[in-house]
């Protein structure tokens, strides 16, 4: 049987990896999350004080990467550079700066591509991020742009901080929120938007299983065509 490949793109904090991940294990896929994959090259620019806007320091930053992606028993993704987890690391907020700004360039996308592509040809996946419906799997069986207000996806990013113990003013968390929307739509180089065939799925007002189910049926439809 060939495998089904679902994309979902989408702004930060729209819940993509979250419901992305349930409804992998639900459907039995891989579930890729293609921002940690971006994440560690962040990572890895910080730690060798390379300036994450300089295409040509980073691009001499990325041959001797060795970037891997397991999976714990749970089906967890888990990220590697050079042998090192560092799945815990790159959900720093300085990291997403970094990520955001090493997404931007050219030479980062072009060489995560073929990673991207191949999980894609050995598994079924259901693959987030911001251009995998554009850019990274344009012949997707299923295409999905998963959104939400700015607002909302403030306050649920709030909630989470303070569950973690690292609460932070709203205003600040929507200012940042606006600041990566702007960057991540505006960049040159695979900008986010909706690919023409993607369903739109707005979650602002819906709670996580509402969210759940509407993606599953979306996927679930699209896949008995
Ligand atoms: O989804 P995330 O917030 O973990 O992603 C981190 C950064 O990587 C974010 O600024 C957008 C960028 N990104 C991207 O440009 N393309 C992707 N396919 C995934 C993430």
């Amino acid at each position: 049987m060939s495998t089904i490949r679902v994309a979902v793109d989408g702004p930060s904090g729209a819940g993509k990896s979250t419901l992305a991940r349930a409804a992998a294990a639900a459907l039995g896929f891989l579930y890729v999350d293609t921002g940690a994959i971006y994440r560690t090259v962040g990572l890895s620019a910080r730690d060798q004080g390379v300036d994450p806007g300089e295409e040509t320091a980073v691009a001499a930053i990325l041959p001797p990467l060795r970037i891997e992606l397991r999976y714990d028993e749970s089906g967890q993704q888990r990220m590697f550079l050079n042998s090192r987890d560092v799945s815990e690391e790159i959900r720093l907020p300085e990291i997403s700066r970094y990520a955001s700004a090493v997404s931007a360039l050219p030479v980062v996308r072009d060489f995560l591509m073929e990673t991207q592509r191949e999980l894609a040809r050995k598994h079924s996946v259901i693959m987030d991020g911001r251009d995998i419906g554009t850019v990274v799997l344009p012949d997707a069986e299923v295409k999905v742009f998963l959104t939400a207000s700015a607002k909302v996806r403030a306050e649920r990013r709030c909630r989470e901080l303070e569950e973690r113990g690292t609460p932070q003013p709203f205003a600040e968390v929507l200012q940042d929120i606006e600041d990566r929307d702007f960057r991540d739509t505006h960049r040159e180089a695979a900008p986010l938007r909706q690919a023409e065939d993607a369903v739109l799925l707005d979650t602002s007002a819906l709670d996580f299983q509402q969210s759940l189910e509407a993606l599953l049926r979306i996927i679930r439809e699209r896949m008995v065509l």
